[in-house]
């Protein structure tokens, strides 16, 4: 079994690829390490790389939102990325360096073993599917293993292109969906002032399509440069 904090302190010396000598901090991750949902982003930014925490910039306030719309906190929900240190100028991370950290991402999912696993955005939706476009896949959930994989755009999307924002809202609500799947109460059913966590709530298995895709090769993870924006 996979030791989540242990896979923290690794990546926060890590020195496997060349990002680690421009970073300020590593960003493994935070959340719950009992999330049921587990959400997958490209890679930090500059408030992320400053911070040592994911998802803390201008998409992440728009992630809190997203999150907040479906009655989910980020302390209910794991959230990490494909690369753990800030690429350059915010550039997209190359395959070396994808391929450099997903031992680490690995581990986190084996570590949080979560029901969920959602990718934003096209790099991380590689891991998964790494011959698709999101636009093709965005919410539509794929069983892989016992987890169900919903990939949606990056909540970074809406802040290029606003046409986006309610169609990344509506998406959303499939996390929600597939909670409710899980025995999950949906938002409006849910206490205003739920006393405990959604994580309390008893496990049943996930409900979704019954297609389960072979998972890639190391070398089908690394083909991520032909996928078009988002
Ligand atoms: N975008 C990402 O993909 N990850 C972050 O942590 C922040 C912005």
């Amino acid at each position: 079994m996979a030791d989540l904090e242990a896979t923290h302190r690794a990546i926060m010396t890590c020195t496997a690829c060349a990002l680690h000598k421009a970073r300020a901090n590593a960003v493994p991750g935070e959340g719950s390490p009992n999330a049921r949902v587990m959400f997958v982003g490209e890679g930090p930014g500059f408030n992320e790389d400053r911070q040592g925490r994911p998802f803390v910039g201008a998409a992440g306030q728009f992630l809190n939102e997203l999150l907040e719309s479906i009655g989910l906190r980020r302390e209910d929900v794991y959230i990490t990325n494909m690369v753990k240190c800030r690429p350059p100028n915010n550039r997209d991370p190359f395959p070396g360096e994808i391929a450099a950290c997903s031992g680490y991402m690995d581990e986190q999912i084996e570590a949080i073993d979560p029901d969920i696993i959602v990718p934003l955005g096209r790099h991380a939706l590689a891991r998964w599917f790494p011959r698709e476009t999101i636009s093709k896949l965005r919410a539509k959930p794929k069983r892989f293993g016992h987890a169900t994989v919903l990939p949606l755009y990056h909540p970074a999307a809406a802040l290029h292109n606003g046409n986006l924002r309610s169609t990344i809202v509506d998406d959303f609500r499939k996390i929600g969906d597939l909670l409710k799947g899980i025995g999950v109460p949906p938002p409006a059913a849910a206490d205003p002032q739920p006393p405990t966590s959604l994580l309390d709530q008893p496990q049943q298995p996930a409900s979704a399509p019954d297609e389960r895709p072979t998972p890639p090769t190391p070398q089908e993870r690394s083909e991520t440069q032909q996928l078009h924006l988002l």
